[in-house]
C-alpha cells in the first residue's frame, strides 16, 4: 500500500534524500541529546587517534538513522560502507565487506535486527577483537582461518531494538535512541530543504507541513515535494498556508498527518468495538491489514500522539481520537 505519509523508505525518496542530506552534525537539525553525545565521543576518539566505538541507532523509521551514520563518518573523516541485515546472507558476504575496510572506516548495517544468527556469531569477534573466524571447505577438510581486520566502527540501525539478541546489543558501546521530531525542528528541516530546492515558502506554511509530518523528516520532505508540485501547477510557485492546506487535502493527509488507513483503523475501533480494549488480531481482521504491519507501521505514531493506548487487554482508542473524529466520548458506556 503506497501512502504519502509512510515513514518507510521508498525508492522514490532515494535521490532526493541524498541531495537533502546534512553533511555535518551542525547541519543536522533536531535530536539534540544524540548530537551532544556523539560530538563528545567523536572528538574524544579523534583526539586519541582511535576508531569510534560501535554505535547502535534505534527508533522509528524515517528519523535519519542512515543520514546520521553518514554524518558520523564524515565527522570522523573516514569512509562509510552501507549494507543491511537482509543483504548479508552468508558469513562470506560479511567477510567480503569487512575485509575491504580501511582503518577507522564506518560499516553501516541497516535493519541489523534482521541479521541471521550465523552472521551474528561471525560479527562478535569482528566487533570485539577486529578479527574474523571463517570456515573454509567442507566436512573433514574444513578449516577455520582467522583474518585480522583493521579497527572499524560498526553503526547498526534498527526500528526494533528489542529484537536484537542481548549479546549483539551489548557489544555496542554507544546505543542512541532517536526520538520523533517536534514541530519546530521539522519546520526548520522543511525550510532548509525548500532553500535547497530553491522554492519560496512562508514560515506558517512550513509549520503547517511540519504539523502534518508525523514527527518524521522523511515524511516532511516528501510532503514538501508534493506541495511544491501543487504550488507550481495551481499557484504561482510560492508555498503559503493556503496552498499547503489545499495540497494536503487533495492528498488526504489530515491536520495531524493521519491518512485514510489511520482513519480506518481508529474508526473501526470506535464504531465496531466501542473504542476497545480490542486485540491486535481482531483489529487486523476487521480492517484487512496484517497485525505486524499495524504494529510496526501504523501504531507507533498513533501511540506517540496519544490517540491509541496499548494495554494488557488490547488496544484502546483514547478520548483524543474520539474528539479528532467528532465522536462523543463515553456515550456507549
Ligand atoms: N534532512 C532529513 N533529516 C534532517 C535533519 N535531521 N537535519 C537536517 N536535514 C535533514
Amino acid at each position: 500500500m503506497e501512502r504519502v505519509v509512510s515513514s518507510e523508505h521508498s525508492h522514490f525518496d532515494e535521490g532526493f534524500e541524498q541531495s537533502l542530506r546534512p553533511q555535518t552534525l551542525s547541519q543536522y537539525i533536531g535530536q539534540a541529546q544524540v548530537k551532544e553525545n556523539l560530538s563528545i565521543f567523536i572528538e574524544a576518539a579523534k583526539g586519541r587517534n582511535e576508531s569510534l566505538d560501535h554505535v547502535l541507532l534505534y527508533g522509528p523509521p524515517g528519523l535519519g538513522k542512515t543520514t546520521l551514520a553518514a554524518v558520523i563518518a564524515n565527522e570522523m573523516g573516514v569512509n562509510v560502507r552501507m549494507t543491511s541485515g537482509p543483504a548479508i546472507e552468508r558469513p562470506g558476504d560479511l567477510a567480503a565487506v569487512v575485509s575491504s575496510l580501511e582503518p577507522g572506516d564506518v560499516l553501516f548495517i541497516d535493519e541489523i535486527h534482521r541479521l541471521n544468527r550465523a552472521i551474528e556469531e561471525v560479527l562478535y569477534p569482528a566487533m570485539e577483537d577486529f578479527c574474523l573466524d571463517i570456515v573454509v571447505g567442507k566436512g573433514p577438510a574444513a578449516k577455520s582461518i582467522r583474518l585480522d581486520l583493521p579497527p572499524f566502527t560498526l553503526i547498526g540501525a534498527t526500528t526494533r531494538a528489542g529484537s536484537l539478541s542481548a549479546p549483539l546489543r551489548d557489544r555496542f558501546g554507544v546505543p542512541l535512541r532517536l526520538e520523533y521530531y517536534e514541530v519546530k525542528p521539522l519546520q526548520e528541516i522543511i525550510q532548509r530543504s525548500a532553500g535547497l530546492f530553491d522554492v519560496e515558502i512562508m514560515e506558517s506554511a512550513a509549520e503547517e507541513i511540519a504539523r502534518r509530518s508525523r514527527g518524521t523528516p522523511r515524511i516532511a520532505n516528501r510532503l514538501l515535494r508534493r506541495v511544491r508540485d501543487y504550488a507550481q501547477v495551481r499557484g504561482n510557485g510560492t508555498i503559503d498556508e493556503i496552498i499547503v492546506k489545499e495540497a494536503l487535502e487533495m492528498l488526504q493527509v489530515d491536520s495531524h498527518g493521519l491518512d485514510h488507513i489511520d482513519h480506518k483503523l481508529l474508526k473501526s475501533m470506535i464504531e465496531r468495538f466501542r473504542g476497545g480494549p480490542v486485540g491486535l488480531d481482531t483489529i487486523s481482521a476487521s480492517i484487512g491489514e496484517e497485525s505486524i504491519t499495524i504494529e510496526d507501521v501504523y501504531e507507533p505514531y498513533l501511540l506517540q500522539i496519544g490517540f491509541l493506548q496499548r494495554t494488557p487487554r488490547g488496544r484502546i482508542a483514547t478520548r483524543l481520537a474520539y474528539e479528532h473524529f467528532g465522536y462523543a466520548y463515553g456515550e456507549n458506556e
